[in-house]
């Protein structure tokens, strides 16, 4: 196809001068266009396109001021498939890379659904450059022998959310990053009622369902600048990354002396984005309608602080739905 034909079908003015690298992307100086045809847009489009809820969550928001200078990175793998609306996102949104995506394709632990049958992998394993594999998150010897030769610019976890597994993921794939690597973790919460078994009287998100509002860890957060019990909540990612972010250590209960001490020495800085998501999403608003209530002569105020629009606020720590950003360090500062 001739280049005039191409600005035409691209919308190109005439006498833009396009220009090819060796593997075939072509540009304009300005924009990147895939395989000759398809223009580089922003992340949002694509998940729409794909029907993944990282939009309406306001995540691909974030994410694309995150990664939109570099797009054309080697490899990138996300924990979590679902139907795979994502892992088919980044497939085009990151146009030349090995998209590798990990599901167990087994029930949700909080809703007995078997919401990513392995025929979703099936499917998107008949696409050049997706790799979707079929394992636990926390599977360390299994994750360690598949990945053994493969390095990752970015990595997403947006698979169980719960607390061990999490920070198990955490440390098995860190060593994955490349060096200035981002590692990211979707949707950390207290996950309150996870910590004390309740999971199967409550959603997902530490609400209960049906029923008035305990006493929620947020609300008294949101009005005393602590948490009521810290013992509580040692366990959580939340915790352990603010700890890390305070003390410079990372000391997960979870994790071996060795994962601890790689985690300590490897991560740059940590960055907690609270929040991201729209206050009209259904999920999160539910966060909003807890009753004020006095308990042993305390006031738990009611929760009816907007969650906020996307702005990135990294010092309003303990919303649902956070996101979690871990850069690694650059190899020269590494010990
Ligand atoms: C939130 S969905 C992923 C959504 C998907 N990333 C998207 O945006 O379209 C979470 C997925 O994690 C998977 N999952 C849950 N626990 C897991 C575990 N322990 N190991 C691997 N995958 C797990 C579930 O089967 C589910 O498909």
């Amino acid at each position: 196809m001739s280049d005039e034909i191409l600005k035409d079908a691209l919308n190109l003015h005439a006498g833009t001068v396009l220009s090819y690298s060796p593997n075939g992307v072509m540009g304009d100086g300005k924009h990147a266009f895939c395989a000759g045809l398809r223009p580089q847009i922003a992340l949002c489009e694509i998940a729409a396109k794909y029907g993944t809820d990282k939009l309406k969550h306001g995540y691909t928001l974030y994410y694309d001021k995150l990664f939109k200078n570099n797009r054309n990175i080697e490899n990138f793998l996300e924990l979590g498939i679902f139907r795979g609306a994502s892992a088919k996102m980044w497939w085009e949104y990151f146009y030349q890379a090995n998209i590798y995506c990990v599901d167990n394709c087994k029930p949700e632990k909080s809703s007995e659904e078997l919401i990513c049958p392995p025929s979703v992998l099936e499917e998107l394993n008949l696409k050049q450059r997706i790799k979707a594999i079929n394992c636990e998150q926390d599977d360390r010897v299994e994750l360690t022998k598949i990945f053994k030769d493969i390095k990752f610019d970015y990595i997403v976890d947006d698979a169980s959310h719960l607390q061990k597994e999490t920070q198990i993921s955490l440390a098995i794939l860190f060593k994955n990053l490349i060096s200035g690597g981002t590692y990211i973790i979707e949707d950390t919460i207290t996950m309150y009622d996870m910590q004390l078994g309740n999971i199967r009287k409550r959603n997902g998100w530490g609400i209960r369902l049906g029923q008035p509002e305990l006493p929620c860890p947020i609300a008294y957060y949101e009005a005393n600048g602590k948490l009521r019990n810290e013992s509580l909540f040692k366990d959580s990612t939340w915790y352990v990354l603010n700890k890390f972010i305070e003390a410079k250590i990372f000391d997960s209960l979870y994790l071996t002396e060795e994962e601890n001490e790689y985690l300590t020495n490897h991560i740059e800085n940590i960055e907690i984005i609270a929040a991201p998501q729209k206050k009209s999403d259904k999920t999160h608003s539910a966060l909003e309608r807890g009753k004020g209530r006095l308990l042993k002569d305390v006031w738990y105020p009611p929760i009816h602080q907007p969650l906020p629009e996307y702005t990135g606020t990294p010092n309003s720590k303990l919303k649902a739905g956070s996101l979690i950003i871990i850069n690694k360090k650059a190899k020269d500062k590494q010990h």
